[in-house]
């Protein structure tokens, strides 16, 4: 039997790429190299420094040495073989939740094969058709994912506004659970969300709050506890954090901390956490070096070392320091952004143009991420680059 061709559908996949390409608005992948922390190489063989990484502390590749030491002394492979539920939880697998909650403050944590996996994952174990949520418009596109999932009434409030959301939970009846669902550091604007209110307004409602903090945890507070510490606080009993390997923490996966009951339900129940194979063994071993220098002195040296780039690149842009994702507006739409993200890239310095539907239409920026890897020269050059300063 002849295979089918894509015959009409295929036209259409094309015809709706040529369409998102004449818009400004196709993504396309490039294959590059990373020679040390800082650095960036592309296809061509340029190189510059590298403001995209989500490596807030540069420690991936501070760990890599360490982790392959211990990857193979303790005689580990590849793969964890089958899933968590199954055979695949291995010595580290628990011993980084135990380390990760007892970081956080929580009781227990539990380690998904993503981040991604682990907001939606979460979010649809825990959320049924009868229940509502109310969540922040900005919200990362996995917990957008897991909301839609669920099937259950779902309320947007807007970005950060706190009245909308008080009017929002006040409007609504009180059948079934209710959830808000918020990111601690935004991965966009580098704004954080006001743990505070949302943590009194969740109390007073009788709603779990679910903080997803990808980009805080690790980064963000003198001991690197994330947005909550930026804010004094733990997470409280109806609270669940949910933070990810893959930035600060220099490896890949996705971790969820809360109550010991709440844990236990989401290994229990959470598709995406069981019908999956185990993170391999030298992913988590080398999560667990990355939490082990954040928790360390050095971690804390490394924190400091990124405020002082934040505090660095927000005088010479003179804007007010927040975080250290530094959002900068383009007007003129997505060519225009992708033409500013290129003149950044002839001036040796690479950071990413936002697009719809990454960010708003109209509200399209380069976004940089700073690192404590990055030297002070870095950062202005970058400034240079982007017309505020003198390199
Ligand atoms: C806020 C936020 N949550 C979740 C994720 C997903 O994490 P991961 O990349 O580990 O899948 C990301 C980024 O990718 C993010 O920015």
């Amino acid at each position: 039997m002849r295979p089918r061709q894509a015959g009409k559908d295929g036209e259409a996949f094309e015809a709706d790429l040529i369409r998102q390409e004449s818009a400004g608005l196709l993504r396309v992948e490039r294959t590059v190299e990373k020679p040390d922390a800082r650095r960036i190489r592309m296809p061509d063989g340029q190189s510059g420094i590298d403001f995209s990484s989500n490596s807030y502390l540069g420690l991936h590749q501070r760990v890599r040495a360490r982790a392959v030491r211990r990857f193979l002394s303790a005689g580990h492979l590849t793969s964890a073989g089958s899933s968590r539920m199954v055979s695949g939880t291995h010595p580290p697998h628990r011993r980084l939740e135990r380390s990760l909650a007892d970081f956080l403050r929580a009781e227990d944590a539990a380690v998904f094969g993503s981040g991604f996996l682990c907001c939606f994952g979460v979010i649809d174990t825990l959320a049924g058709s009868r229940d509502r949520i109310f969540f922040d418009e900005r919200i990362h596109a996995s917990l957008r994912a897991g909301i839609d999932h669920t099937r259950a009434p779902s309320f947007s409030y807007r970005h950060l506004d706190m009245d909308d959301l008080r009017r929002k939970l006040a409007a609504r009846d009180i059948r079934g659970r209710r959830f808000i669902v918020t990111d601690g550091l935004y991965s966009m604007g580098g704004d954080f969300a006001p743990l505070d209110t949302l943590a009194e307004l969740a109390d007073r409602h009788g709603a779990w709050l679910i903080v997803d903090d990808a980009h805080g945890i690790g980064a963000i507070g003198a001991s690197g506890r994330g947005t909550y510490e930026r804010f004094g606080r733990a997470p409280e009993a109806r609270h669940i954090l949910i933070g990810t390997l893959s930035k600060t923490l220099a490896s890949y996966g996705g971790f969820v901390a809360a109550s010991s009951a709440v844990i236990r339900y989401i290994k229990a129940r959470s598709k995406a956490f069981i019908y999956t194979t185990a993170a391999p063994p030298f992913q988590i071993l080398a999560a667990e070096e990355a939490l082990a220098i954040v928790r360390s002195r050095t971690g804390a040296e490394l924190r400091e070392k990124l405020q002082s780039n934040i505090r660095l690149l927000v005088r010479l842009l003179k804007r007010r320091p927040v975080s250290q994702i530094v959002p900068v507006p383009i007007a003129g739409g997505s060519s225009a952004v992708l033409e500013a993200a290129q003149s950044l890239w002839s001036a040796g310095c690479f950071a990413p143009g936002m697009r719809y539907p990454t960010v708003p239409r109209g509200q399209e920026m380069i976004r940089i991420s700073l690192s404590a890897a990055h030297r002070p020269s870095d950062i202005r050059r970058l400034a240079a680059a982007l017309g505020h300063s003198r390199p």
